[in-house]
C-alpha cells in the first residue's frame, strides 16, 4: 500500500549557490523533503551520467544551469535533463531563467518541448549580486567598474526568487505552463545602488561606467576564457541596453506581498560587514 504520508521530494540543482540555498530553505520550510544536487553530491551537469540517480524517487525539481542559462550548453544541458526527469516520472520541473536574456529563450524553449509540466521564473538582476559573487570583491576596494551605464533595473532580492520558486514547485497545477516574470519594487541605476551601498556601509564608495568590451577584455586579464568573456559581454550588451527598465507584479501574484526593497537588503548586508573594506 502506498505510504500517503510520506513527504514528497524536491530536487534541487545548484543548493550551495545563492538562489539553490534559498530554494531548498523555502522548500522545506513547506515541509518537503529537499534533495540537494551539487557536485558535492554527485551530481554534475556536464556528466549526464549522475542525472538519473539524482532524480530517480523524486517529486519536482528546481533547475538552475551554471554558470548562465543562455550559455551554449545549458539548452542541451536543460532540454536532455528534462526529457530524462519526465522519462523517470519527474514531470515537475521550475527553471530559473534571466530576464531580457535571448540567450536563454533556447534554454527555455528546451525545458517547454521535454514533456514536462513546466514552469519558467524569469528574474531580474539579483541584489545579491552586489553581496554574493564577483562585484563584492570590487565594492570592498572602493570601486565599481561595471558596463551598465545609467541603465535603471529593478534589482530582485533572491529571497524573493526563492520564495516563487517553492510556490511553484509545491504547489500542485498551480504555476503549471506559466512564465513568470520578477523583478524588485523599485528601478535604479547602478550608480544609485552603489550609492545606497556606499551609504549604508559608511564608505566611499564609487561606480565608473565602462564599455562592454572594455569589461570583457578586463575579465580575460583575470583569467577568464576569450569566448566566455566574448558571451559575457553580448549578455550584458543586451540585458543593459533599457529593455528591463519596468516593474512587473509577479511576486506579488504569486506570494500576495509585495518583493522585498533594495534598501532592506543593502541594510542587511551592510550589517553584516559584506562591504568592509
Ligand atoms: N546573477 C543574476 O543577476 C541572474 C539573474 C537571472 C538569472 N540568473 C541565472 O541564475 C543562475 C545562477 O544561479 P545562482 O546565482 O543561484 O548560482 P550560483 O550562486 O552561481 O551557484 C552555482 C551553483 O551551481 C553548482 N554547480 C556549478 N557547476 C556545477 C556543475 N558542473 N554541476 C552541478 N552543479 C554545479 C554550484 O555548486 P558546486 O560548485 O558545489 O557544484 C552552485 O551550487 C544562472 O543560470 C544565471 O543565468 C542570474
Amino acid at each position: 500500500m502506498a505510504d500517503n504520508t510520506a513527504k514528497k521530494t524536491v530536487v534541487v540543482t545548484g543548493a550551495s549557490g545563492r538562489t539553490g540555498s534559498r530554494v531548498a530553505q523555502a522548500v522545506r520550510a513547506a515541509g518537503f523533503e529537499v534533495r540537494a544536487a551539487s557536485r558535492a553530491q554527485g551530481f554534475d551537469w556536464e556528466n549526464p551520467t549522475t542525472w538519473a540517480e539524482t532524480l530517480r524517487d523524486a517529486d519536482a525539481a528546481y533547475l538552475m544551469y551554471p554558470s548562465d542559462v543562455g550559455s551554449p550548453a545549458a539548452a542541451e544541458g536543460i532540454g536532455a535533463l528534462a526529457r530524462e526527469a519526465v522519462g523517470l516520472g519527474v514531470r515537475r520541473l521550475v527553471l530559473l531563467s534571466a530576464r531580457g536574456e535571448t540567450q536563454a529563450l533556447a534554454t527555455e524553449e528546451a525545458l517547454r518541448s521535454s514533456g514536462a509540466d513546466w514552469t519558467v521564473v524569469r528574474a531580474s538582476w539579483f541584489s545579491q549580486n552586489f553581496s554574493e559573487g564577483p562585484l563584492v570583491e570590487e565594492l570592498r576596494r572602493g570601486e565599481l567598474a561595471f558596463p551598465a551605464g545609467e541603465v535603471p533595473e529593478p534589482f530582485l532580492d533572491v529571497r524573493d526568487i526563492a520564495d516563487v520558486v517553492a510556490v511553484a514547485l509545491t504547489s500542485g497545477e498551480a504555476y503549471v505552463g506559466r512564465t513568470l516574470e520578477l523583478t524588485g519594487p523599485r528601478l535604479l541605476s547602478f550608480r544609485e545602488a552603489v550609492a545606497e551601498i556606499a551609504a549604508a556601509s559608511g564608505r566611499e564608495l564609487a561606480y565608473i561606467p565602462v564599455p562592454a568590451r572594455d569589461y570583457g577584455d578586463a575579465l580575460v586579464g583575470f583569467g577568464v576564457p576569450p569566448e566566455e568573456a566574448e558571451f559575457l559581454v553580448e549578455v550584458f550588451e543586451g540585458l543593459l541596453d533599457g529593455r528591463n527598465a519596468r516593474l512587473t507584479d509577479g511576486v506579488r501574484e504569486v506570494l500576495g506581498r509585495a518583493p522585498r526593497e533594495f534598501g532592506e537588503f543593502v541594510r542587511e548586508a551592510a550589517a553584516a560587514g559584506v562591504w568592509k573594506g
